[in-house]
């Protein structure tokens, strides 16, 4: 019995007895009783167990569903998608669309995983993947022209999860160059663009999204920068994790069908408008220097403008933090 035929009875949070759990599943009540343990262990979710009554998962759990994410979108993008996963756990999904990539899969996969063990997040460090909590998803894309094509990408690709976001009436984040999203200066997600291929010709790029929905406390100790998720900067209902998906990919597919055509221009006013430290003092760390400047905006390529001392200068990607100054 695996997690994912046990989890499921659970998720509505209505107390199950072990007997009723061992009876659907075909399996003896001391199975499930075990099932039940190492569930807890691994994925963390608070499971009750009470005597005379069975078990629950207090509030229930929000598990993905491809059918009811392919069901929300919108059909254009429907079209657009060759393939979603649900996976359950995995290390990393960008780690898994770039072996799929590697393999030979088409274009237009989107893995989501309900647990990353090692995710990955920007200038190595981790991103905290607790399970069923928060959405963890993976673009497979194949761009023709190149990398210099694909300046300016993980901006619109920021432009495109706060238009998703939007389209849910959820609150409007801003963007923090190169590709945060912040909700009142906590991070509540990011983006991470890899790529293989020729850096001259057809390129395959993994589009990494991680959105912090509903961080349990536990897992929250392990973030080392200000945090925030859905659920509490959400107004009304939060969204189910599977409609929230609908509407990333209903932005996302699009954009990305057309990015070669258009290039960063077609989305920069766009992305000003979200801008988080539009004409704000700002630092900016590169290894080992450091360059004090007001941030103005971007330009078509997608590079942070810094009025310095000296002038406009021009600031690619890379490893590059963004600081208000203090
Ligand atoms: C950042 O550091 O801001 C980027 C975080 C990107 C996290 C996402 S979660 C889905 C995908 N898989 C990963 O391992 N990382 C990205």
């Amino acid at each position: 019995m695996s997690r994912s035929t046990l989890l499921p009875l659970l998720a509505s949070g209505d107390f199950r007895s072990g007997q009723e759990l061992a009876e659907q599943l075909g399996v003896s009540r001391t199975a499930v009783w075990k099932q039940v343990n190492r569930l807890v262990e691994e994925s963390g979710l608070p499971i009750e167990s009470v005597k005379g009554k069975g078990y629950r998962i207090a509030g229930g759990v929000d598990l993905l569903e491809a059918p009811l994410v392919t069901a929300a979108m919108s059909p254009q993008s429907r079209h657009l998608l060759d393939r979603l996963e649900v996976l359950d756990t995995i290390d990393s999904t960008n780690a898994e669309v770039m072996r799929r990539a590697e393999a030979g899969c088409a274009p237009g996969l989107v893995c989501t995983a309900e647990q990353q063990t090692a995710g990955r997040g920007r200038r190595g460090r981790q991103w905290v993947s607790p399970y069923a909590g928060n959405l963890y998803l993976s673009l497979l894309w194949e761009f023709g022209q190149g990398a210099a094509a694909l300046e300016g990408l993980s901006l619109a690709v920021g432009v495109a999860v706060a238009r998703g976001l939007e389209q849910l009436a959820l609150p409007t984040v801003q963007l923090k160059w190169p590709n945060d999203i912040l909700y009142r200066g906590e991070k509540l997600g990011g983006i991470l663009i890899e790529m293989n291929g020729d850096v001259d010709g057809a390129c395959r790029v993994v589009i990494g999204i991680g959105i912090n929905v509903s961080m349990p406390a536990a897992a929250a100790v392990a973030i080392d920068q200000a945090w925030t998720d859905i659920r509490s900067s959400a107004v009304g209902q939060v969204p189910t994790r599977n409609r929230l998906l609908a509407a990333l990919l209903d932005q996302l597919l699009p954009l990305l069908a057309g990015f070669e055509d258009t290039g960063f221009s077609r989305w920069r006013e766009d992305w000003l408008a979200f801008d988080a430290f539009a004409d704000a003092e700002v630092v900016l760390h590169s290894g080992t220097t450091t360059l004090a400047g007001i941030a103005r905006g971007v330009d078509d390529r997608g590079a942070l403008q810094l009025q310095t001392t000296t002038g406009i200068q021009s600031v690619y990607g890379g490893e590059i933090s963004l600081r208000a100054a203090s």
